[in-house]
């Protein structure tokens, strides 16, 4: 059991870079499994903030492996971009990276397709990243991608073109205006950039590791509500977010997993379109965009606001089978009076527990208020000296959940992080 996994519970953004980035010291090797460049995964020490898209978020710790696995999708030039933002430099960052020979590309035509979907949808438009993971990941599944692996065929060139070329037939049916030679300048450095770094089949790697005794932590992107299969269809991303993810895309079995850190905010976010009960539209809307900075980091976008919704947590534990609870960001809400948590939704007139199959269900959110610690949190280390208030919403939570929440974030520094050993609901 070498292998942890740490995913988001909500829409993404919970502050799984940050907290992968802490946990770091404690494991040996840092694997992605899924997603793309849509994640913006941030974390910050010695004041410098940094933004990952691609790479794994214990690439700041020299001695540390990190693996881009098989279940993600990669963008040779954002992954350029990456690499040179690091200021780290390449022969060593070659030491901590290893990518995965079977994770798919996503192509220039990726991106364009990416986006004549959403402009053909109009107003129902899921509110995409652009980064082509869409159209990346169906050539995946409908057995027409192309594999890192494939960037060290003599024929690769003309894969590619031959990629291209279907790509270009689907784009003639669409009334959409494109520059691919923009984007395929940028694709192919970043594709010689790649053949610097170890190209293997990580899934011996993981597995020769973890059974050595190695320690694993494999990081996931996006969030639950976001899953192509249970987050709210079809306004989500095109990978499986949840557990289950991680064995696909890395390789390993169930049977190596141990815990399972399940990563929520004090409240909850939303970039993109689609449900979201608990939004506020109002004031406190706008103060915890405003004092949680709550804009995207990959795409810049104002984050959509709301409570804490404990049905949509209570779900996402279930389908992860989450073991333990982190909390980020209760810091936002230092100066509020009161603070919501929804406990339930009211649907057709009844009370639901329960996330309903229809994305556009009209949800009413059912709320119990709480006393908020209304004191700044953001210097305190131990759990013990935290405000009863904050205990108390914690504990609210975890007598909900039937899960111990074992850390609080604080801010987004390294630093403001606070471990806690305990029982649920003590
Ligand atoms: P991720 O995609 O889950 O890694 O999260 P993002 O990095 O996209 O968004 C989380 C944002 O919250 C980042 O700007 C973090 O620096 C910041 N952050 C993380 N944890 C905390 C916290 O406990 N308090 C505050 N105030 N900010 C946090
Ligand atoms: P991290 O890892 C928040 C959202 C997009 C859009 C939907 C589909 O930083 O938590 P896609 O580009 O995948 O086709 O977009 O999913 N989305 C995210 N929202 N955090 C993310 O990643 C996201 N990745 C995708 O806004 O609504
Ligand atoms: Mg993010």
């Amino acid at each position: 059991m070498n292998i942890d996994i740490l995913l988001g519970l909500q829409w993404g953004d919970e502050g799984k870079g940050k907290i992968v980035d802490v946990l770091t010291p404690g494991y040996d090797i840092i694997a992605r499994f899924q997603g793309g460049p849509n994640a913006g995964h941030s974390l910050e020490f010695n004041n410098v903030k940094h933004v990952l898209h691609l790479i794994p978020s214990g690439i700041f710790h020299p001695d540390k492996l990190n693996i881009i696995g098989n279940g993600v999708v990669i963008d040779p030039s954002v992954f350029k971009a990456e690499i040179l933002d690091l200021e780290i430099p390449p022969e060593e960052l070659a030491h901590r990276l290893i990518i995965s020979s079977r994770a798919n590309l996503i192509l220039p035509s990726h991106r364009i397709l990416d986006a004549a979907y959403e402009f053909q949808k109009g107003n129902t438009k899921i509110g995409s990243t652009l980064k082509g993971i869409g159209p990346a990941y169906t050539d995946k599944i409908s057995r027409n991608g192309l594999r890192v692996g494939d960037i060290l065929r003599r024929d690769f060139t003309e894969m590619y073109k031959d990629h291209i070329k279907n790509h270009l037939l689907i784009l003639k049916s669409y009334d959409f205006r494109f520059d691919l030679e923009e984007y395929e300048k940028g694709w192919f450095d970043g594709i010689e950039l790649l053949k610097q770094f170890r190209i293997s089949d990580t899934e011996y790697l993981v597995n020769n590791l973890a059974g050595k005794g190695n320690r694993v932590l494999a990081e996931g992107a996006q969030g639950t509500m976001l899953d192509v299969d249970f987050g709210t269809y079809p306004f989500v991303t095109s990978s499986n977010t949840i557990s289950a993810g991680a064995c696909t895309g890395l390789g390993i079995s169930p049977k190596l997993i141990g815990d399972i850190f399940g990563i929520f905010k004090a409240y909850c976010t939303r970039v993109g379109s689609g449900p979201f009960p608990t939004e506020l539209n109002d004031k406190t809307g706008d103060s915890l965009r405003d004092l949680g900075r709550e804009f995207g980091s990959t795409t810049g976008r104002a984050r959509r606001c709301g409570w804490l919704d404990l049905p949509a947590l209570k779900y996402s534990i279930m389908i992860n089978g989450v073991t333990k609870l982190f909390m980020t960001k209760a810091d936002v809400m230092s100066d509020f009076k009161t603070i919501k948590i929804c406990t339930s939704y009211i649907t057709d007139g009844k009370s639901s527990g329960e996330i309903p199959f229809h994305a556009d269900a009209h949800l009413e959110p059912v709320y119990t208020e709480l006393p908020g610690w209304e004191t700044d949190i953001s210097g305190i280390r131990d759990f013990n000296k935290l405000p009863e208030a904050l205990k108390s919403f914690i504990g609210f939570i975890e007598k909900a959940t039937e899960v111990p929440v074992t850390m609080v974030s604080v801010g987004p520094d390294r630093e403001e992080t606070i471990f806690r050993n305990q029982n649920i609901g003590n």
